[in-house]
């Protein structure tokens, strides 16, 4: 009898095997039990019959209690009535683990208690969905940068030098010299661009923000692209082409997931369809302050309200360009006539999903860099070798990255981000 799991039914169909699963649920009459299970890569039913199965059998089947690891054998069935399209008509049970008083029940919970049972969560369905809609992002960020040339490049956790600003630094200590948790793999990456030409990063980085909105996580993930020889212009179509690539690969391979979400497909194409709408920061302020926005001014970061009006103009993702200089990271191009922006977007999400990426052309300008290296108040020597890219060979250079649970936050169609992550490192919570 072969051990199999029951994602891969349709190659089994009337045979006799086993599959390792746990009682998700369980409903029982004298004469016939439904056992919901759940093996890892689905739900499904199991079904025991009194009459078809030794009494011992059916007495063990009646008396499963939730989360309860069993193996379970029986014969692979079609059945056109359930979406999964498969059951098992079960002539045997085997318990590994027994599981009493588990604490997640069908009822409703509240969020503090489903978080600190983080570890359990993960088992339901909703959880389930969500991280396969994760997964599929992932798989789908390695087939678009592999089909485009991209290299992968991981750069290191532990670093010296900062890029996104000295504010929200995880701070530890490396020997006898300070060092912080990576916000961004930026800087190394334009190294890596340097040295072979198109690349990608995917990674974990941190930022000890005192946020606590439903955006805003404490460790994400981040891909972070860079290309050499590439200006702002073609960066944005990299950009939407990637994006609209995930909302299709979604679209293509998570169909069991939008179900279980309640995810409207329609809602989802709109946002395969390019170019994205691109706007500037000068024309968003204009935007806001005919909608009645008095609190925003010329030189101000957008918060939370005035990205979802902005988004809420367009049907798709859309694009704020040049933004302040004042309010963005040191290593910027300068616009080439103006002196108050740089040459930078945020890709902000439809739906109120919020900014999901944040890119620029990179200054290559060497004495420029150092004079904004000093005016950030960072630490000089720390940035020697990221100078040295702009002693040997600069060539014009752009990327961007982009934020991987925002982005599950947002095709999922959830309310809040620390359902994207598996296991959230939130403000004031680093349990489970
Ligand atoms: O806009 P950010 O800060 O850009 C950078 O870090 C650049 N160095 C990237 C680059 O050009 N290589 O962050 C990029 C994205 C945001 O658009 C957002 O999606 C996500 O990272 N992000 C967060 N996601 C969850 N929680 C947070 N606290 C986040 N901060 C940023
Ligand atoms: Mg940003």
């Amino acid at each position: 009898m072969e051990q199999i799991q029951i994602i891969d039914s349709k190659n089994h169909v009337g045979e006799t095997v086993k599959i390792g699963a746990w009682i998700a649920n369980k409903r029982s009459s004298g004469k016939i039990a439904f056992l919901q299970l759940r093996d890892g890569t689905a739900y499904f039913q199991g079904i025991v019959v009194k009459s078809e199965v030794p009494e011992e059998v059916f007495q063990l089947a009646k008396s499963l209690t939730q989360e309860t690891s069993v193996w379970i054998i029986g014969e692979i069935r079609e059945d056109s009535r359930s979406k999964f399209g498969y059951e098992i008509g079960v002539t045997g049970i085997e318990v590994i683990g027994e599981s009493h008083e588990y604490p997640i029940t069908p009822k409703e919970h509240g969020t503090d208690f489903l978080m600190d049972h983080r570890h359990l969560w993960l088992r339901s369905s909703r959880q389930h969905a969500i991280m396969q809609i994760r997964n599929e992002i992932i798989r789908a960020t390695y087939e678009f940068f592999n089909n485009n040339n991209f290299v992968k490049i991981d750069p290191p956790i532990l670093t010296a030098s900062t890029a996104e600003g000295t504010t929200d630094l995880f701070e530890t200590n490396y020997f006898d010299q300070k060092a912080y948790l990576s916000q961004s793999g930026q800087l190394y990456m334009e190294a890596a661009a340097l040295a072979f030409g198109k690349v990608f990063s995917f990674g974990p980085t941190f930022r000890a923000e005192k946020s606590k909105t439903r955006r805003h996580l404490i460790e994400f993930w981040m891909i972070e692209p860079e290309m050499a020889f590439m200006h702002q212009e073609e960066s944005l179509e990299v950009q939407e082409q990637y994006v609209a690539f995930l909302v299709q690969s979604v679209l293509d391979n998570c169909d069991h997931a939008l179900d279980v979400l309640e995810r409207d497909r329609e809602v989802l194409k709109k946002y395969t369809q390019l170019p994205f709408p691109r706007i500037s920061y000068d024309e968003a302020v204009e935007l806001l302050k005919k909608n009645g926005f008095d609190d925003i001014e010329w030189g101000d970061d957008f918060g939370s309200p005035h990205e979802t009006f902005i988004a809420n103009s367009f049907d798709r993702p859309v694009f704020i360009l040049n933004y302040p200089k004042a309010i963005k990271a040191f290593y910027m191009k300068p616009h080439p006539t103006r002196d108050d922006v740089v040459i930078c977007a945020d890709m902000i999400a439809p739906e109120g999903y919020g900014e999901i990426i944040g890119g620029s052309e990179r200054a290559i300008d060497h004495d420029y860099l150092l004079e904004q290296i000093r005016n950030h108040n960072l630490d000089e020597k720390e940035y020697s070798w990221y100078l040295d890219l702009r002693r040997y060979g600069s060539v014009p250079h752009s990327g961007f990255g982009l934020g991987l649970e925002r982005t599950v936050t947002w095709l999922a169609g959830i309310e809040h981000v620390r359902e994207a992550s598996p296991f959230p490192r939130l403000l004031n919570r680093i349990y489970p």
